[in-house]
């Protein structure tokens, strides 16, 4: 079946491909130059190393467009690609596709204020729409480590999940509409922004999470959420991970101000403050930690103390209420990635977890692990509020899957997401079947071939070809 995904042949790759390219973006947005492009065919982590011929760089979406038309009738594959931060594999060309890079389309609009709402082309930052909503008095739902790098096109494509889930919901959540280039060449646009528009499919609900395998996104439209300008974080140290997890969850239902929990463990605030030379958040060590935020128009201090208090379980705590410090809380926990990745490759699994059996899973996990890799080091951190954990592995060869293998069968075996905000990307593809039906993927298929009947968007990507 693999022989029906279009591969990179010399022929149709050849210069007058490439110069039909070039004809659309131009010269200088064509690149083709091995030391160019090789950063563009790995990804962040290192552990998915590809190649490409070409990594085209389009300005508006007729270019995307015309893009993909000579893409499609050539049979030429294409992954799309924002800001490179993905975890799964699922940016970057592991067989030789050509990389649309969306970069280019990195126009804000203004903030439509009185909607509550910004039009952002799908290659700004993160954090370019975070400051948009900022200065025009409103937020940004969605908030995640990688915001200096990742584009709003990619998390709408993977739908990120990030640290204030908990209080906002995930990408989806925030989405409104989209401009597309569906893999048929089609260009569909709903920017509207109507709160209530039951006119059918929600096609842009669709596009978020499908990982560029039916389309290119080149435009989005969000809502924003009201500030909360009145924070405090604290990071709360305790006895072991499942008073953390038994703290985390009660907090959601007695804390309504409650904006972030998440979970660190001794090993990993460790290794954060080794690498980043920080001293460490409380003047002992605990086994486990949790970073909280809660935030509001009212100081939330007391509300958090309250409610900390009733629950009991907290050992220490180092409190913040200033913006500065406050960041600083959070770089213990957003240091992790960094950190890790400062050990070598690491295998990067993010499940979920059922609220019921979290923390006997995240005791268990360890042991599950060093059944099948005794020598490897085990990373637990991640969005404990939502039940997201962050199982990184190190010492590990980037091939071999056997703990991604182990671990994504035991989360699915206790009813857990073997994704819970990354995606599958190729990483996870041939795991896919421990969470979705037959009948889901052939669903999965059917929409894909609908949507991309050449096959041309990220064929390794998600869905089977089969
Ligand atoms: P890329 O990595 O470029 O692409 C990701 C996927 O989306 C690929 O499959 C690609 O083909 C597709 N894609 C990209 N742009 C488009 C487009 N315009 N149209 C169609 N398909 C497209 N993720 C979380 O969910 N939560 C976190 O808390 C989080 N924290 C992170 C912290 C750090 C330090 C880093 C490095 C990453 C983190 N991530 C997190 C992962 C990553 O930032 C997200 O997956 C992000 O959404 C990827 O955006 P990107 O622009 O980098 O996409
Ligand atoms: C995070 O929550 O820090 C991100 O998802 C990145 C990672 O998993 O390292
Ligand atoms: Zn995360």
């Amino acid at each position: 079946m693999a022989s029906s995904i279009p591969s990179v042949t010399p022929a149709r790759l050849g210069p007058a491909f490439l110069g039909s390219l070039r004809e659309v973006v131009g010269d200088v947005h064509l690149l083709t130059e091995p030391d160019v492009v090789a950063s563009y065919a790995v990804d962040w982590t290192g552990r998915f190393v590809g190649a490409t011929p070409a990594v085209v760089r389009p300005g508006s979406v007729e270019e995307v467009a015309a893009v993909v038309a000579r893409c499609r009738d050539q049979g030429v594959a294409i992954v799309p690609q924002g800001g490179n931060t993905g975890m799964v594999g699922g940016g970057v060309p592991l067989h030789g596709e050509v990389v649309v890079s969306l970069r280019r389309l990195s126009l804000v609009e203004p903030v439509d204020a009185v909607a509550g709402q910004v039009t952002a082309g799908a290659g700004a930052t993160l954090a370019a729409v975070q400051t948009a909503a900022k200065d025009a008095g409103w937020a940004y739902g969605v908030d995640l480590g990688g915001r200096d790098s990742a584009t709003i096109g990619g998390n709408v494509a993977t739908n990120a999940g990030g640290l204030r889930v908990l209080r906002y919901g995930d990408t989806r959540a925030q989405l409104l509409g989209v401009q597309a280039v569906l893999g048929n060449g089609d260009v569909i646009e709903h920017l509207g922004g109507l709160l209530k528009d039951n006119t059918g499919y929600p096609l842009h609900a669709l596009l978020c999470g499908s990982e560029g395998t039916l389309g290119i996104v080149t435009a989005v439209r969000l809502r924003l959420v009201p500030p909360a300008p009145q924070r405090v974080a604290a990071i709360l140290g305790m006895k072991d991970p499942a008073t953390a997890v038994a703290v985390a969850l009660e907090l959601r239902r007695t804390l309504p101000t409650l904006s972030a929990a998440e979970l660190m463990l001794r090993r990993g605030v460790e290794l954060v403050c080794t690498v980043s030379g920080a001293a460490p958040p409380l003047p002992a060590a605990y086994d486990a930690y949790l970073l909280v935020e809660a935030s509001g128009v009212d100081d939330p201090t007391p509300e958090l103390t309250a409610a900390l208090g009733a629950i009991g379980g907290v050992e220490d705590a180092a409190v913040a209420e200033d913006p500065q410090r406050i960041a600083a809380l959070f770089r213990y926990r957003e240091g992790h990635t960094e950190a890790i990745n400062s050990l070598g490759t690491p295998h990067k699994l993010d499940v979920t977890l059922p609220n019921g059996v979290l923390a006997e899973m995240v005791e268990r996990l360890p042991s599950i692990v060093a059944a099948v890799a005794p020598s490897a080091s085990v990373w637990l951190f991640g969005h404990v509020g939502d039940g997201n954990i962050h199982v990184n592995v190190t010492g590990i060869p980037p091939d071999d899957e056997r703990v991604d293998d182990a671990v994504f069968r035991a989360v699915a075996a206790v009813g857990g997401s073997i994704s819970a905000e990354h995606g599958i990307g190729t990483a996870k593809r041939r795991w896919l079947e421990l969470n979705r039906s037959p009948a889901e993927r052939r669903a999965f298929s059917a929409i894909k071939r609908a949507l991309d009947p050449a096959r041309i968007m990220n064929p390794h990507v998600l869905v089977d070809p089969a």
